[in-house]
């Protein structure tokens, strides 16, 4: 079956026909994404003919101003939050940090200095969380997932105290893609402890799935624009009005004096012009998207039968692609953190000798190019309508 002409359709794509080079397929958008044409379009003027400081009172400042706030509202509108709301930093890793650090510094000594945080975290969280318990700033509890790479709520609650400031679950995982319940978990903390804030990472999520404060039940949610076809280096914190970070960068007072330093006008507005697309394109996106996941997971299935396999000893020989030109997001990092991945990554846990059959993985230690198909996403489930590793689409809006 590896032989199998199915394939061809990678062979003929990327061949190099009269006169044109041949072009990468690029996977690995949880990575970061090309920047959209319209996006291009919008922010290009602000790296040529115009400029403008926005806190200048003059009209150069005064239209950068009004772009930046133009783009802010679009974020906000992506974002399901108010304007004011949008606190503009340098991307999710900043806005991550000031979720942690800024609610941690505001409310700490009021309401307790614990840290309750998800064990598949992106390292902007699980880092940031690490460092301050390591500094003696903060006490941690790692929640960690099933084995489906899913957060229980109650296992989340059952983590909260009554000093527990901050609790901080992803919406989407950027190895392994699964969609933790948020509104659940949102839920289940604030039952046992209402003082508790709530931060999602959402990263991942814009453009994708539906955000919002009030619908997803968090207090913070974090962004970057250049997951969704924006630009990098730039990205946003939103947070409730009430919930007011202390601010991490200082000087300027710039964003409400909730992150200083002149804003990033070309990439704000490129950030903007991503969010108003992924608003926009989410709902058609999401549906091709689900469709082409659907599509090559079938194509994999039926080509590689109860294997794992190393796209560098196979997929880019069969498809004389250059291993360096192929970008598949590495999983093995998540076998660090995640129950999930230790208990499906090595396949001694399940009796299985590796590479003899099944669908586990080795050990993801050596070549980062190591396919890993979804966990439990049989055929026979996608048959019946679910057409995504972790189940439909929520609809919590
Ligand atoms: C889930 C998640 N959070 C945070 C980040 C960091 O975002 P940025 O690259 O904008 O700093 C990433 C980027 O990989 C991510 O995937």
């Amino acid at each position: 079956m590896v032989g199998s002409a199915r394939l061809d359709w990678l062979d003929v794509e990327h061949r190099p026909s009269a006169g044109r080079a041949a072009q990468p397929i690029y996977l690995d958008h949880a990575a970061t994404t090309p920047l959209d044409p319209e996006v291009r379009a919008a922010l290009l003027p602000w790296l040529g003919e115009l400029f403008g400081n926005p806190s200048s009172a003059h009209g150069h400042g005064r239209r950068a101003r009004a772009a930046v706030d133009d783009a802010r509202d679009r974020v906000a509108a992506a974002a399901g939050c108010a304007s004011r709301e949008v606190i503009l930093t340098s991307g999710g890793t900043e806005a991550d940090n000031l979720a942690l650090r800024g609610v941690l510094e505001r409310w700490g000594a009021e309401r307790g200095r614990h840290l309750v945080v998800s064990a598949i975290e992106h390292e902007a969280v699980l880092a940031t969380a690490q460092r301050l318990a390591e500094a003696g700033r903060a006490d941690l509890t790692v929640v960690d997932c099933d084995r489906q790479g899913r957060i229980d709520p109650a296992a989340v609650a059952s983590a909260v105290r009554p000093d527990t400031v901050l609790v901080s679950v992803m919406l989407a995982n950027n190895e392994v893609g699964t969609v933790q319940d948020v509104p659940a978990i949102a839920a289940a903390v604030r039952a046992r402890n209402p003082r508790s804030l709530v931060h999602t990472d959402a990263v991942q999520a814009l453009g994708r799935l539906p955000l919002g404060l009030g619908a997803l039940g968090v207090d913070l949610l974090s962004l970057s624009a250049h997951k969704a076809y924006g630009p990098q280096g730039v990205g946003a914190l939103v947070a409730g009005h009430a919930v007011f970070p202390a601010a991490q960068i200082t000087g300027g007072g710039q964003e409400r004096e909730r992150r200083s330093g002149t804003e990033n006008v070309a990439g704000v507005v490129g950030f903007g012009a991503a969010a108003e697309l992924a608003r926009r394109r989410q709902e058609t996106d999401a549906a091709e998207l689900s469709h082409l996941a659907g599509w090559l997971t079938d194509l994999l299935m039926e080509s590689v039968p109860g294997r794992w396999r190393s796209l560098s000893s196979w997929a880019c020989s069969r498809c004389r692609l250059r291993s360096s030109s192929l970008a598949i997001a590495p999983a093995a990092w998540s076998a660090r953190t995640c129950a999930w991945s230790r208990s499906t990554s090595v396949e001694g846990r399940s009796g299985l000798a590796p590479g003899s059959g099944g669908r586990s993985g080795e050990e993801g230690a050596g070549s980062p190019w190591r396919w890993r198909l979804p966990p439990r996403w049989p055929t026979a489930d996608r048959a019946a309508g679910d057409r995504s590793p972790s189940g439909p689409l929520p609809t919590w809006r």
